[in-house]
């Protein structure tokens, strides 16, 4: 997608071949700056101080470390260290396992001496099957949107409700949640975004507002508990998420306050969406709240929010007392039975086991 008219992917290979760029997320909205990663640990560190976020996004950078290490070491011992370190960044998002299983089955049948330049191949593809897949997401939830301008809102703006950021700053490009509004909006149907703020990071306000005001689609930020009162009020003609995994059972892990936002949209008829990829899907796992690791992150996400003063210098500030004890949980889980359709590069999906195995047949049986 555009910044300031320019292309950016969130994550690339530089020119000189080996070295990973990707944008600083943790500086967004309000500076705009390249981080180089040239180690494994970089792109470790990366993953795990959110420098990176976003379940696809996070697995490309995983792919990317890899190749970092076999830049450094290429033997078996240094294939299982990268591995066991870059798996252990962040916990939610499956796309962090895919994408290391896909570059260990890529490297490990290759002799030490071959395995850098085909590490460098398959993470580049990784990150180039994402935006085609993004691009396919879009195009499924692109008819959904335009179905609702032409039968429920015609000549009217749909209103997408969105939470956390699911759009191209989380994968490499064209984002999950916002592909479909990209699309939209490209192609003259009028959209407008509610954009939850979403704390504690505020990926909503600091991330998806960026993208989607550099982007040109009209939204306005809100905080969290606003989507209720809107869906009561018939401001909000669907809401699209993202996700971190997708139990075979169709349960569907997202940044903390999904679950609130599917029970609001359930109970006043609002179509609830979840866009996603292919390798978001966790075959193995039946029952999603029951079965999928919940990351639980630093007190200092509640209590303190960092900003812009007004004569420009970023400020951490503390808004919680001295003492109250904190609990930061990052995810939740939104129950199958609360989920509309799952919007796959493969279609619309019904978010239950047959439909997912059905459609995704190859990876159901890697189980
Ligand atoms: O903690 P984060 O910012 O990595 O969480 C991101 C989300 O929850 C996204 O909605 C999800 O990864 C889907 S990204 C296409």
């Amino acid at each position: 997608m555009k910044v300031d008219g320019r292309h950016f992917r969130s994550i690339w290979l530089e020119p000189d071949g080996w070295t990973v760029g990707a944008i600083d997320q943790r500086r967004l909205p309000h500076e705009f700056i390249v981080a180089k990663l040239t180690t494994a640990d970089e792109a470790g560190d990366a993953i795990r101080s959110m420098l990176v976020r976003g379940a696809p996004l996070i697995g490309a950078t995983a792919a990317y470390g890899m190749a970092l290490a076999m830049r450094a070491d290429a033997s078996d011992a240094a294939l299982d260290r990268a591995y066991e370190m870059l798996i252990a960044t962040r916990p939610t998002a499956i796309n962090l396992k895919w994408a290391l299983d896909e570059m260990q089955r890529a490297l490990r049948p290759l002799s030490a001496s071959s395995r850098t330049e085909a590490a460098y191949a398959r993470a580049c593809e990784i990150a180039d099957e994402d935006v085609e897949i993004n691009a396919d997401i879009g195009r499924h939830g692109l008819a959904l949107i335009e179905q609702i301008a032409a039968t429920k809102k015609p000549g009217e703006t749909v209103n997408v409700l969105t939470h956390c950021n699911a759009g191209w700053l989380a994968t490499v490009d064209w984002g999950t949640a916002t592909s479909p509004i990209y699309q939209a909006h490209d192609r003259g149907v009028k959209v407008h975004v509610w954009v939850d703020e979403t704390r504690p990071r505020n990926q909503g306000a600091s991330l998806t507002a960026w993208e989607l005001g550099h982007h040109g689609v009209p939204h306005t930020v809100i905080p969290d508990n606003t989507g209720g009162h809107l869906m009561q009020h018939r401001m909000v003609d669907l809401a699209i998420v993202g996700t971190d995994r997708v139990a075979a059972n169709g349960d569907v892990c997202n940044k903390i306050g999904t679950y609130l936002k599917a029970l609001a949209a359930h109970d006043n008829g609002v179509p609830f969406y979840v866009a996603l990829p292919s390798p978001t899907i966790d075959f193995r796992i039946d029952d999603g709240i029951r079965q999928i690791p919940i990351e639980q992150r630093a007190a200092s996400e509640v209590t303190h929010l960092t900003g812009r003063t007004a004569d420009g210098r970023i400020e951490t500030v503390r808004v919680v007392p001295e003492g109250s004890p904190i609990a930061n949980f990052g995810f939740d889980v939104t129950p199958a039975r609360l989920v509309t359709g799952l919007i796959t590069e493969r279609g619309v999906l019904k978010a239950e086991r047959a439909a997912l195995a059905g459609a995704f047949p190859e990876r159901a049986s890697l189980r």
